[in-house]
């Protein structure tokens, strides 16, 4: 298999956000409760979060935690949760919620991993002032809900600048759907308040790439708005669980990217381009397992254990992550942020257990990009035999290249996405050939279906990968991500 790389260090480059490397914590089966927060266990601090958990997430540099939902945010009423608490049932996922993990741990745990708290508001069964309310909550000096939160013990503002207005309020199963014609006044009337009670906060509103809802939001709302959110999973698991194969998975990998070029046409087409961006806040290419979407039928909460079955997140999902971030990184322009869903448990990159944490293939991923990647997307244009599988062709080679404005280095983010073979890169820096690479890491794991394990935990980790060009030639192992650092002449 053979691929070529042109890569241009002259043009302009475009700054990657870092909010691309976020993460995503529900209120759903063991992502809160078991998961970052378990009181009385005996690695959880006093705040009852798990120190060992924090340490793991830390070593991500994670930039951005959205919460609480998902779903589960159109049913929750974040009152319930500070202060003396309240255990209601939860509309969404047919559990109950303790309400012991609310607003001010939420920051607590977002400031315990170094990450910015990013707040999706109600916008189900609660109203546009709850939204604001809550914005008081956290940012304000004046008024009842600032006194409740010094109350609380909490004198400092807790400064949240991130804040959504709802989470797919389009979905037939989303806790009082909204109707697209409806949408654009309750973002309106949410945001004006919200932005009232801190103007310095950063607007999102629920949106997806279509033409029917997400236009009227943005020609009548997008004023106001920082980012539209938008979400997917590319192996639909949420009525049974049987995960798609290595091949199959292959042959989704360049959908993240036509939902990126949708959604910016439709940017552009309100002339909203470089005013409103794109948070990709919910990512995985599987969707979570939970049965009762729609049709609660009795089972449904047992049935979420099989998300926590580690063989389920192998290769496939690493090299799909690898090829979502590069999507994200070729498009740097319009998306700012990204976050993968969710975070810990469930399809996340590290599964929390009751003696300890298991970094998943995907976890890997993360930390590679989050810690290796420059500053800036340059001009990568590559041609790779392809791989074809039940009559989908997609490139075998997935790959784009970062500098920093000196542009002495070039790092490069490459992925082979064949099972079996390797891949031969032939790379052209600025028109020559011969480059030859300083320091890589590699991700591959044993197979296509490597994955880690309590027992094996280790099983597919990164290794250096000292010399990866050589006069200009690499050897991508198959099924690998590859970070290299490339000198420029
Ligand atoms: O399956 C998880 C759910 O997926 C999230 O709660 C929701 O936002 C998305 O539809």
């Amino acid at each position: 298999m053979n691929a070529t790389i042109s890569i241009d260090t002259q043009r302009e480059g475009t700054p990657i956000d870092r909010m691309i490397f976020g993460q995503f914590l529900e209120h759903f089966h063991r992502q809160i409760y078991g998961g970052v927060f378990d009181p009385g266990h005996p690695l959880a601090d006093a705040r009852g979060l798990r120190t060992d958990v924090i340490a793991a997430l830390r070593e991500l540099r994670v930039p951005i935690v959205r919460w609480p939902g998902g779903c589960f945010a159109s049913a929750y009423h974040w009152k319930d949760g500070v202060g003396g608490r309240t255990a209601v049932y939860d509309k969404a996922w047919n559990v109950e919620e303790p309400n012991t993990f609310g607003t001010d741990e939420f920051v607590a745990f977002c400031r315990a991993i170094g990450a910015e708290p990013y707040i999706c508001t109600n916008a189900g069964t609660g109203t546009e002032e709850e939204a604001s309310d809550w914005v008081e909550y956290c940012n304000q000096t004046k008024g009842q809900w600032a006194a409740k939160r010094r109350a609380n013990g909490h004198e400092r503002p807790h400064d949240v600048k991130y804040w959504s207005v709802g989470n797919e309020n389009y979905g037939p199963y989303e806790i009082m759907t909204k109707k697209a014609a409806d949408w654009p006044a309750f973002v309106l009337e949410s945001g004006k308040m919200m932005l009232r009670a801190d103007p310095g906060i950063k607007l999102l509103a629920a949106a997806l790439p279509d033409l029917d809802w997400t236009l009227p939001l943005l020609r009548q709302a997008g004023w106001m708005l920082a980012y539209i959110s938008i979400h997917n999973y590319w192996d639909g698991l949420w009525f049974n669980n049987a995960p798609s194969d290595y091949l199959t998975c292959m042959t989704r990998t360049g959908q993240p990217g036509e939902m990126i070029r949708t959604a910016e046409n439709l940017i552009q087409l309100t002339g909203l381009a470089g005013k409103v961006a794109i948070a990709f806040d919910e990512w995985n290419l599987r969707g979570w397992h939970h049965p009762c979407k729609g049709n609660h039928i009795f089972g449904d909460v047992e049935a979420r254990d099989a998300n926590d079955i580690n063989a389920t997140y192998t290769m496939a999902d690493a090299v799909f992550s690898g090829c979502f971030l590069n999507a994200c990184i070729r498009h740097a322009g319009t998306v700012k942020m990204a976050c993968m869903a969710p975070m810990v448990n469930c399809r996340g990159p590290l599964f929390v257990h009751p003696g300890g944490v298991v970094r998943r293939t995907t976890f890997h991923v993360m930390k590679m990009y989050s810690d290796l990647l420059a500053g800036q997307a340059i001009d990568c244009w590559s041609a790779s035999d392809p791989l074809t599988h039940a009559g989908v062709t997609v490139p075998s080679l997935d790959a784009v290249a970062t500098s920093d404005a000196a542009r002495k280095q070039v790092t490069l983010a490459l992925v082979n996405k064949h099972p079996s073979e390797p891949l031969e890169v032939r790379l052209r820096l600025d028109g020559r050939e011969g480059a030859s690479a300083g320091a890589g890491v590699c991700l591959a794991g044993d197979s296509p279906d490597a994955y880690n394990d309590v027992a094996t935990p280790d099983r597919a980790q990164p290794a250096p990968a000292e010399g990866v060009f050589r006069q200009g030639l690499a050897t991508l192992p198959p099924h690998s991500i590859t970070i290299c650092t490339v000198d420029v002449k």
